[in-house]
């Protein structure tokens, strides 16, 4: 046994005593095992100290998705977390940041809180859930018996069949503080469920849909934060970068967003110069392929000047370089043949195309058994979609 002190964000919206009526921040001292969860701290905590401490829970076992929360500013599930690891990270937080080393624990971010711990899941992630139709849309008469389908198929979509619905990647994600409208990671991963899957008759009229709503996949800044959040393994930007290349590249989808442009402004913007050159970063985004002069399109030119706003503020934050950098010409060279080794890295990944995929290639290198049994060049096509 092991004591450990929980800071728990608190918000009791009946409470009467008026020091409660906002949110608080209330300390528990809990006594438990340290290969014992965060969750089980938390109901200790509710039987013991106070019972009105709300936390919502079911399976305690990682597979209902109930108990998503934020501990130590991560968020996660309570009951996948233990006690002892959590207090270590807040010990390694309070020796470089100084403060307590107590275990924070706080409701998930990007929803509203009803009480305590217990967040609103169905005005920010059931409702964009419905939003993506998360359920087959065959075309064709059904057949007599069962749908018959190629288990490679199956593998590449059991990355996102494996979500729970907890909620933590929602919670995490940085483009829906933004943006609220944003589809968000864990709606665009249970899409690309659907969209990977061979019985599914709508694949061009779900990218479609969601390559031009200005709040779709594209409004995904790639910061990687649901992959950390996501408790199950899902990583749901790589299902999103999956629906961009399956819109982009294969259905030749041009979306709302002019997002696929930008991003292939990037990758040939790397490829020939190895670092950023900002200067050709709008230009090659809004008309691709004309080199230093823009091309009279109506739409590239209301796309150019659009994006000034954004360019001063990325100056004036110090996120782009200055005006004098910015000039054509200016961007320098990489030393020596590096030119030549980044060209070396784009060709070996356009030879190889692996995607990876948890469920396939396996964890940190080690090959699992699925590993053995399907090449990873047989799943590193696009899949198949009816
Ligand atoms: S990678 Fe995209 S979807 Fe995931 S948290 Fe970041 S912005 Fe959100
Ligand atoms: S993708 Fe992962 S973090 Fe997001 S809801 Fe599903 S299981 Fe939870
Ligand atoms: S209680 Fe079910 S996932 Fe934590």
């Amino acid at each position: 046994m092991s004591a450990y002190t929980l800071k728990v964000r608190r918000y009791q919206p009946e409470a009467e005593e008026d020091d409660k009526r906002g949110a608080y921040w209330e300390t528990f001292d809990v006594e438990l095992d340290p290969t014992l969860s965060v969750l089980d701290g938390l109901l200790q905590a509710k039987n013991d100290k106070d019972g009105t401490l709300a936390v919502r829970c079911s399976c305690r076992a990682a597979i209902c998705g109930s108990c998503g929360v934020k501990i130590n500013g991560q968020s996660t599930l309570a009951c996948k977390t233990q006690l002892g690891e959590a207090a270590e990270e807040a010990a390694r937080m309070a020796r470089n940041g100084g403060g307590e080393a107590e275990i924070v624990v706080e409701p998930m971010g990007n929803m509203p809180v009803i009480k305590d711990l217990v967040t609103d899941m169905e005005s920010t992630h059931w409702t964009k859930f419905r939003r993506v139709t998360p359920w087959l849309l065959p075309s064709g008469p059904p057949p007599e018996r069962e749908y018959i389908v190629p288990a490679e198929s199956m593998v590449d979509v059991t990355q996102s069949v494996a979500c729970i619905q907890c909620g933590a990647c929602v919670s995490s994600c940085l483009s829906m503080e933004a943006d609220p409208d944003f589809i968000g990671p864990a709606a665009l991963a249970k899409a690309y469920r659907f969209v990977g899957d061979p019985r599914d008759g709508q694949t061009t009229e779900r990218l479609y849909d969601l390559a031009n709503d200005p709040h779709g996949m594209y409004d995904c800044t790639h910061c990687f934060s649901c992959i950390d959040a996501c408790p199950k393994g899902v990583a749901p930007m790589n299902q999103i970068m999956r629906l961009r290349r399956l819109a982009g590249d294969d259905h030749g989808i041009r979306d709302v967003n002019n997002g696929h442009n930008h991003e292939m402004a990037f990758v040939k913007n790397i490829k020939k110069k190895g670092t950023l050159d900002e200067s050709l970063l709008l230009q090659e985004s809004y008309a691709p392929g004309v080199k230093g002069k823009l091309m009279p399109r109506v739409s590239a030119i209301k796309g150019l000047l659009g994006s000034i706003p954004t360019a001063i503020r990325g100056i004036k934050t110090g996120k782009m370089r200055s005006v004098p950098k910015l000039i054509p010409g200016v961007h320098h060279k990489l030393p020596g043949d590096a030119q030549g080794h980044v060209e070396e890295i784009y060709e070996r990944a356009e030879e190889s195309k692996i995607q990876l995929n948890l469920y396939i290639i396996g964890e940190g290198g080690e090959e699992d058994h699925a590993a053995e049994e399907v090449e990873p060049e047989s799943v590193s096509e696009e899949p198949t979609t009816a």
